[in-house]
């Protein structure tokens, strides 16, 4: 529990820092990052790419792979997460373009594209780090409410509280808002060899008390981490008030 949104933020970039630092990647193994998207871990982004500006960390051998994207959005709209991940980050750091891995939400078969990215994940040998946020209703990714804890990268329908959420970057107009999302699974996280969740903010207290406190269940899929080897779940103050 950090005070603040920034010093949760801070805290997340070193403790990420500190992790690729100790894995030492090089070309044949780069150290495997899962991203996300979110107001939550924009400034995350922000103070890695200022490390990154000072010279104390390199992305040359990471291999990151996003955890969402909109179906039907294209790349270039500026809500895309694609166009989110290269605006916040991918463009201001030494990332090799081939070592990231997005979903193309704009697949023709959409199946097919989330099986392909299973595969790519396998073949690097897994996640060794996946960096999440929470929605207010305990979503992970874009795992909502009811999403099977069994589950792997697929098509999902967003929950009518995440389009409600999410219209803040549409304008406000809940039309604009997409209503089905590629996500990885439950346990494409779970099988993930570390998971750190940033929640910041009074309105993921609820999220928070009940993916923490209450059963394992697969309607606040933030439960699921009870039962990961090595979770992390940091928040500021505010997100800690119904604990
Ligand atoms: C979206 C994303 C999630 C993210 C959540 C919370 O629904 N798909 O990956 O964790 O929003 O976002 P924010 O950090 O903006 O509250």
């Amino acid at each position: 529990i950090r005070e603040d949104p920034r010093s949760a933020s801070v805290y997340i970039a070193d403790y990420i820092i500190s992790r690729i630092q100790a894995f030492k990647p090089t070309q044949e193994q780069p150290f495997v990052l899962g991203l996300p998207t979110g107001s939550s871990p924009e400034f995350i982004y922000k103070i890695l790419v200022q490390r990154h500006r000072a010279g104390e960390i390199s992305f040359k051998n990471v291999v990151t792979f996003n955890m969402d994207e909109y179906v039907g959005l294209p790349r270039d709209h500026p809500e895309s997460y694609h166009s989110f991940m290269y605006k916040h980050f991918f463009s201001h750091v030494d990332i090799p373009p081939q070592n990231i891995n997005i979903l193309n939400g704009e697949a023709t078969d959409l199946t097919a594209e989330c099986a392909a990215f299973e595969a790519r994940i396998a073949r690097y040998g897994g996640i060794e780090l996946f960096l999440g946020g929470v929605g207010p209703d305990g979503h992970i990714a874009f795992n909502e409410p009811g999403s099977s804890l069994n589950s792997r990268t697929r098509v999902k329908t967003l929950a009518y509280d995440t389009i409600l959420a999410n219209s803040r970057f549409f304008g406000n107009d809940v039309d604009k808002v997409p209503r089905m999302a590629m996500t990885v699974g439950i346990k494409t996280i779970m099988e993930s060899r570390e998971v750190v969740i940033v929640a910041t903010g009074a309105h993921k207290a609820i999220a928070v008390q009940k993916g923490l406190e209450e059963a394992v269940n697969h309607m606040w899929t933030l439960s699921a981490l009870q039962l990961h080897q090595h979770p992390l779940v940091v928040c500021d103050r505010d997100a800690t008030l119904e604990l």
